[in-house]
């Protein structure tokens, strides 16, 4: 590749209920974020206290083409020139995006009325994630990278939530870094759907040391709000009803698997608690549940956080996934790793890229420029390993 020349990647992201698109561009490690478009199915996913896989999948069929035009609109890579598809291609579109109907109808008339935009990569979250959900995006992917005749990257989302934190903002434009005194780094990264603890080797070099056996942490913080009628998504509606809590808790809720000598997680028997208390005594006061619930997930997730950096010497504590948005979950591990382990540096991404997006994904690829393929090579992997 040309030294110096501007590279600009189209990162896409639909592992979950967030349909998220974004362009960066670099050049000389300089990187300048053109667009991080989201649009999020949070009201349709309310009445389900969850993310309804088979109802994700159709809305993001129906966000795909949209958040795609505004990010491209915003980057000012929105060009109009109308042409016909080939008959030879639209049969090839029409093979890849079988299964993604309601996404066929509306990327025609986009290919033909759009000119191929200024673009040299595209990259795609292929897992983990909801398996349908992650076709949708990777099937878009696929056809875009096809007709624009451009490489496709496949990225991990929990890397990709995960890369995100080295982006380091610096005046207008973002550097994206690596510094090799960060490593080993500890990442835990805790989302509706994920719950695990990452040994981060170095670049490109990742190890699983722990995850949830049954429910992911969001995941609870959602089903605990359901119980107490807080709304959806729950980790924040517990979030603002534990802070009108004032004084000590009188719930005592357990802590499963806090003393567990592994890095392994388990939330179900906290939900359960919860609807037991909460079931037996309904005039329970909300606000000292929830701040009791809050806190119980925090002691989890930080008392093995902390092990773990202790355990692998790590030089920094990286956190990713929505859950990690919450406050009193930043401010609890920041004041313990300044006790415990001050040497450890503590490296939070900005909240509005601790949850689902696309920037996200358009930074793994950034540093995964070797791993590009061709579109035919990728699959979706819904149980794809972080190595
Ligand atoms: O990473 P994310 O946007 O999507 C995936 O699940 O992949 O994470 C969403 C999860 C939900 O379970 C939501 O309740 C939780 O993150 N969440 C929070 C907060 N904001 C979002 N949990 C606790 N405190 C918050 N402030
Ligand atoms: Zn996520």
């Amino acid at each position: 590749m040309e030294k110096n020349k501007k590279i600009t990647i189209l990162g896409i992201e639909t592992s979950c209920d967030d349909t998220g698109i974004a362009l960066i561009s670099f050049k000389d490690k300089k990187v300048e974020i053109l667009s991080n478009i989201v649009s999020s199915q949070t009201k349709i996913h309310e009445q389900y206290g969850g993310v309804f896989p088979m109802l994700a999948k159709r809305e993001h069929q129906k966000n795909s083409v949209p958040v795609l035009m505004a990010a491209l609109r915003e980057a000012g890579l929105l060009k109009t020139a109308t042409s016909r598809i080939p008959a030879g291609k639209l049969k090839t579109i029409n093979f890849i995006l079988g299964r993604e109907q309601e996404l066929l109808k509306q990327i025609i008339p986009f290919l033909e009325k759009y000119e191929k935009p200024d673009v040299d990569y595209i990259a795609v979250t292929n897992g983990p994630g909801l398996e349908p959900c992650l076709w949708v995006g990777t099937n878009f992917a696929k056809v875009l990278a096809y007709y624009w005749n451009l490489p496709l990257i496949p990225a991990n989302h929990i890397e990709a939530h995960i890369l995100v934190n080295f982006l380091q903002e610096t005046d207008e434009i973002k550097t994206a870094s690596f510094k090799k005194q960060n490593f080993p780094a500890i990442c835990l990264i805790v989302s509706g759907g994920h719950t695990q603890l990452v040994l981060m080797k170095n670049l490109n070099k990742y190890e699983l040391i722990g995850e949830t056996r049954d429910d992911a942490a969001g995941e609870c913080f959602d089903k605990t709000a359901r119980v107490l009628g807080l709304g959806y998504p729950g980790g924040p509606a517990i979030a603002a009803k534990a802070a009108e809590f004032k004084g000590q808790p009188k719930i005592k809720l357990p802590r499963p698997m806090a003393n567990s000598k592994d890095y392994d997680f388990s939330f179900s028997g906290l939900k359960t608690a919860v609807l037991y208390d909460y079931l037996k005594n309904k005039e329970v006061d909300k606000a000292e549940m929830a701040h009791e619930i809050q806190q119980a997930i925090i002691d989890i997730l930080l008392k093995k956080t902390i092990n773990a950096a202790i355990n692998y010497k790590a030089k920094a504590i990286i956190l990713g996934g929505g859950v990690t948005a919450n406050q009193e979950l930043r401010k609890q591990l920041a004041e313990r790793i300044n006790n415990m382990i001050p040497n450890t540096k503590l490296m939070t991404p900005e909240a509005k890229y601790s949850t689902d997006n696309g920037l996200m994904i358009a930074i793994t690829a950034y540093f995964k420029l070797k791993l590009a393929v061709d579109w035919k090579k990728v699959e979706v992997d819904a149980n794809l390993r972080i190595k």
